[in-house]
């Protein structure tokens, strides 16, 4: 949340020396030193979007990541929102209450770096004039953050319209404001950006920074000065997603023989209720009448059967088989609790973390899925047929939730999950397909701790 704003105090403004822009921008002394990605661009160019979207995909292969979004330090600093009149470059109260917000939200993202164990802070505001970008430089010189800026430009007018009313007209600014109204505030909006609007040069001014910019939407990217691993895996995933309307359909393989027997692992064969799942998996893809369906399995029997019955090409990939359970492959959970009480323990007190012994941690099976997770990205419909470990992981992604809840997230049996892209996240509808199957689902146990006595 934003912290109390220091009232009228106006920084000094500082112009950084081409050093000071090479270290801020990641020199070798810099190497293991936090980032600050930087958002550049009129409003409604999708800024929020791409600092939502990546800093999920961040948090996910295990980069803890946050989002700083100066319009809710202003909307905190200033309570009632008035007219496009706020945002005029010649209304000399409001410019003051502005950058102050912008420190506000610097403040915050240092203690997050320094303090609260972040590795990337996404500075999500217009930074539109090179002198915001100064003093953003200037602050990362002085933490030893590095800086990432990351620009989107778009003038497609259709792209820009369909921004406004998708998720500006509905932001808190708007509350009591028809729609019309709104619309026409937030272009005038705009217009009071754009006079100042000094995007990044990479000819002269700004050749030394590194940055990427966004061009249409993703038809174009340039790309500038790429200094590290975060930099490079942001720069790979922006190339690769796209914001085309699709649906994505998780789904577990129709109940095995092992699963009657409640075995981790294997590679049985389906039951005849799983079977009978498939063939209602099969009813359940014509209805939906989806354009282009893609069907990925993984390289389990299970899951190969299930896709078998759909009736449609499908594509098996590797990444996608269970989670390796290693020595307790096909065993019970009483059989493991018998053989092995202390994996038993261990993987109940940090699920996300316990490797099975010769196998997997769900943490090994993020890495495993990110190919998958970025294939996702690049394509539209796609009904994936996984297995229960793999679709938390997935699902985990896709709904934003933490190392810490995704392996409890519920994947029951013979559920189809429907994802949809909606604003800023995800819709998710379970579709349960009416044929009965085994419970493998494990809730967290309680833990109690017995702390011995002092004495
Ligand atoms: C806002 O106040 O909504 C945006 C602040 C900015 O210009 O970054």
């Amino acid at each position: 949340m934003p912290r109390e704003l220091t009232q009228n105090r106006m920084q000094k403004i500082w112009i950084p020396t081409k050093d000071d822009k090479r270290r801020a921008a990641g020199a070798p002394h810099f190497a293991n030193s936090p980032t600050v990605i930087v958002m550049v661009g009129l409003p409604a160019r999708g800024k929020t979007y791409i600092s939502k979207k990546l800093t999920r995909y961040l948090n996910w292969i295990g980069i803890p990541t946050k989002v700083f979004n100066v319009g809710e330090y202003r909307r905190e600093a200033v309570k009632n929102y008035s007219s496009y009149d706020f945002f005029k470059p010649d209304n000399e109260c409001a410019v003051k209450i502005r950058q102050q917000c912008a420190l506000a939200a610097l403040r915050d993202v240092r203690s997050y770096l320094k303090d609260e164990g972040g590795q990337v802070a996404v500075f999500d505001a217009t930074n539109t004039t090179r002198e915001r970008r100064e003093i953003i430089l200037k602050f990362g010189a002085e933490n030893s953050f590095k800086i990432f800026f990351i620009e989107s430009m778009c003038d497609d007018p259709t792209v820009i319209e369909s921004n406004i009313m998708e998720v500006k007209i509905s932001c808190p600014d708007y509350r009591d404001c028809n729609e019309n109204d709104a619309r026409l505030d937030f272009q005038r909006r705009i217009e009071c950006y754009k006079a100042s609007y000094q995007p990044l040069d990479p000819d002269q001014h700004d050749r030394d920074l590194s940055f990427i910019k966004v061009i249409d939407v993703g038809r174009r990217y340039f790309v500038n000065c790429i200094q590290d691993h975060i930099q490079s895996k942001s720069v790979y995933y922006l190339m690769n997603i796209h914001v085309q309307p699709r649906t994505i359909y998780l789904c577990r393989h129709g109940e095995s023989t092992d699963n009657l027997e409640g075995r981790l692992g294997g590679d049985a064969g389906l039951s005849p209720r799983g079977r009978q799942f498939s063939a209602a998996l099969a009813r359940f893809v014509e209805e939906q009448q989806l354009k282009d369906l893609k069907v990925w399995t993984s390289q389990l029997c299970r899951s190969i059967q299930t896709a078998e019955h759909v009736g449609v090409p499908y594509e098996q990939w590797k990444s996608l088989n269970e989670i390796d359970a290693g020595v307790c492959e096909e065993m019970t959970c009483d059989e493991m609790k018998e053989k092995y009480p202390d994996e038993f323990a261990l993987r109940d007190k940090d699920k996300y973390y316990y490797r099975y012994p010769a196998g997997e941690s769900y943490q090994d099976l993020v890495q495993r899925l990110e190919p998958v997770i970025m294939e996702l990205e690049r394509q539209e419909n796609v009904l994936v047929i996984c297995h229960q470990a793999v679709m938390r992981c997935l699902l985990a992604y896709f709904l934003d939730k933490s190392a810490d809840e995704m392996p409890y997230l519920r994947c029951p049996l013979h559920t189809v999950l429907k994802l949809t892209p909606v604003a800023y996240g995800c819709k998710v509808e379970s579709i349960f397909l009416n044929v009965e199957a085994v419970n493998t689902h494990r809730d967290r146990p309680e833990v109690s701790f017995c702390l011995p006595l002092q004495t």
